[in-house]
C-alpha cells in the first residue's frame, strides 16, 4: 500500500502507550467502573469484566491498532485504503465514518460531565464539603444541575482545554498533553490509594470487590460488563485507529495493547477499591448508580481527615482522565479534516470545538430548561446521546472492524502488523472472528432491549 507523505508520528513506543492509556482511562473507569460494580454486587461483575477485556477487549484493541497502523490515515481514507488494499468494497469507509461521529457526539455529554468535574475541584477545594451529610450533598449537586450559565462556563472551558490540545499537533499536542497528565494521574492515585489506606475501610473494599460470588453473575452483569469493557478501552469509533495511525512500524502491537489494557483496567480497580474503602468506612452505600463520585464520596471527603485536600485531589485526578479520553474523541475528525480539506489544524479544530460547544449546549440545557424534551424512546437529550453512542455506534463500529480484520483482510496482511507465532495468530483470529461477534451482537441485542424497556 502506498502511504502519504509527511505524516506525523509519535517520538516514541512510551509516547503511544501513555496516549492510549490516555483514551481508555476517562470517566468510564473512574466515575462508571466502581458504581457499575456497586450495583451488579461487587466482585461478581468484577470477575466477568476482567474476562471481557482478556477474551474480547484486547483482541479488538489489537485488531484496531493494526487497521490505523497498516492504514496511516485518518479512519474513514484508513479504511478505504484497506479495503481496496484487500480487494473489497469502499463501503468499509461508512465506518470510519460513523464512528468520527459517534466521536463528536460522545464529547457533546462527556464534556458536561467534565464540567460537573471541574466545578467540583473547586467546591472541593474551597472546603465546600466540610461536615456535609447525605441530603446537604444531594441538594448541592441538584441545585448545580439547575444552574445552566454555571455549567456553561465548565463545558465551554473544558471544550476549549480539549481542542487546545489538539490543535497543536499529534506531537506538541497530544503527547505533550498526555506524558504530563497520564503520570500525574498515577502519582495521585498512589496518594488517593494510600489515603484510603490509611484512613478508609480497604480490608472490607478488597473482600467486596475481589471475594468470588458465583451465584451473582447474571446475564445481565455479564452483557453490560462487556458492554463497558468496550466502551472502558475506547473501542469501536476510530479513536484507537488514529492513534495506532501515528504508530512507528517497528513497534510491537501485541505488547503495546495488553500493557494500554491492563493499566485502563488496573486505574479502574485501583480507584474502585479507595472510592469504596471511603465509602464503607463512613457507613455508606456503595449501590448509590451514577451519583457516586458527586454525591456520595463528598459525604465521605466532609468527614475525614484532609478531607478538602484529598477531595480536590480525587476531583484533579478524574478532570485529567476526562481531558485526556476527550482528546482522543476529536482526534479523528480532525485528523480526517486536515487530510482531506484546506482547513489546517488548528482551523478544524475550532471548527468541530465550536460544534461540540452547541451540540454541549443542548445537553446542558436537559438537566434544566430542556428537562421535559423527548427525543426517541422516551429519552432526554443526554441519555438519547449516550444510548445512541455507547450502546449502537461504539458495538457497530467494533463488529465492522472485527469483521473485517477477521474475514476480508488476508492473513498476509494482518501479519505483517501483528508478527504473532502460529498459534497466537490463530488464537487471535479465532477471537476476532467468532468470539469477538458474538459477544457484540449478544449485548447490541440485550442493550437494544433495554432501551425499549
Ligand atoms: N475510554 C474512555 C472512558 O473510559 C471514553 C472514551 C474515550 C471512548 N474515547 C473513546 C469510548 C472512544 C469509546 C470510544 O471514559
Amino acid at each position: 500500500m502506498t502511504h502519504p507523505q509527511h505524516r506525523s508520528t509519535w517520538s516514541s513506543r512510551w509516547a503511544f502507550m501513555l496516549a492510549t492509556a490516555g483514551s481508555a482511562i476517562g470517566l468510564g473507569n473512574i466515575w462508571k467502573l466502581p458504581y457499575m460494580i456497586g450495583v451488579n454486587g461487587g466482585s461478581a461483575f468484577v470477575l466477568v469484566f476482567l474476562a471481557c477485556i482478556f477474551l474480547v477487549g484486547i483482541p479488538l484493541m489489537m485488531c484496531e491498532t493494526m487497521l490505523g497502523r497498516r492504514a496511516q490515515r485518518n479512519p474513514v481514507d484508513g479504511m478505504q485504503a484497506l479495503a481496496q488494499e484487500a480487494g473489497t468494497s469502499k463501503a468499509w469507509r461508512w465506518v470510519g465514518i460513523s464512528g468520527l461521529f459517534a466521536g463528536l457526539l460522545i464529547l457533546g455529554f462527556y464534556s458536561i460531565i467534565a464540567g460537573w468535574v471541574l466545578d467540583y475541584i473547586v467546591r472541593a477545594a474551597g472546603g465546600e464539603f466540610t461536615g456535609i451529610d447525605g441530603a446537604g450533598a444531594t441538594a448541592k449537586f441538584e441545585t448545580f444541575l439547575g444552574q445552566p450559565l454555571r455549567l456553561l462556563l465548565w463545558h465551554s472551558l473544558f471544550i476549549a482545554m480539549t481542542l487546545g490540545v489538539v490543535s497543536r499537533g499529534v506531537n506538541a499536542g497530544l503527547e505533550k498533553a498526555n506524558n504530563i497528565l497520564i503520570p500525574a494521574l498515577f502519582a495521585i492515585l498512589l496518594v488517593l490509594v494510600g489515603y484510603s489506606m490509611a484512613v478508609g475501610d480497604f480490608a472490607r473494599s478488597v473482600v467486596f470487590m475481589f471475594t468470588p460470588d458465583f451465584s451473582r453473575i447474571t446475564p445481565v452483569a455479564i452483557l453490560s460488563a462487556l458492554g463497558h469493557a468496550f466502551f472502558s478501552l475506547s473501542l469501536g469509533m476510530g479513536a484507537v485507529m488514529v492513534y495506532g495511525s501515528y504508530l512507528q512500524r517497528h513497534v510491537s502491537i501485541t505488547r503495546a495493547t495488553m500493557i494500554i489494557a491492563v493499566a485502563d483496567t488496573s486505574v479502574g480497580l485501583l480507584v474502585g477499591l479507595a472510592i469504596f474503602a471511603l465509602v464503607f468506612a463512613n457507613h455508606l452505600e456503595p449501590a448509590a448508580g451514577p451519583g457516586l463520585i458527586f454525591q456520595t464520596l463528598p459525604i465521605a471527603f466532609g468527614s475525614m481527615p484532609w478531607g478538602d485536600v484529598i477531595g480536590t485531589l480525587f476531583f484533579l485526578l478524574v478532570a485529567f482522565a476526562a481531558w485526556t479520553s476527550a482528546i482522543s474523541l476529536v482526534e479523528p475528525a480532525v485528523a480526517w479534516l486536515t487530510e482531506n480539506t484546506r482547513l489546517t489544524r488548528k482551523q478544524s479544530a475550532l471548527l468541530i470545538g465550536v460544534g461540540d460547544w452547541l451540540l454541549g449546549i443542548a445537553v446542558l440545557l436537559s438537566f434544566n430548561a430542556w428537562q421535559d424534551v423527548r427525543l426517541v424512546f422516551g429519552l432526554g437529550i443526554f441519555d438519547t446521546l449516550d444510548k445512541l453512542t455507547s450502546t449502537i455506534m461504539l458495538p457497530l463500529g467494533g463488529l465492522a472492524m472485527a469483521l473485517f480484520a477477521g474475514y476480508f483482510m488476508k492473513t498476509r496482511q494482518v501479519q505483517e502488523e501483528l508478527g504473532l507465532g502460529p498459534s497466537g495468530y490463530g488464537f487471535w483470529r479465532f477471537l476476532v472472528r467468532y468470539v469477538a461477534p458474538v459477544a457484540i451482537v449478544a449485548v447490541f441485542l440485550y442493550l437494544l432491549g433495554i432501551i425499549q424497556g
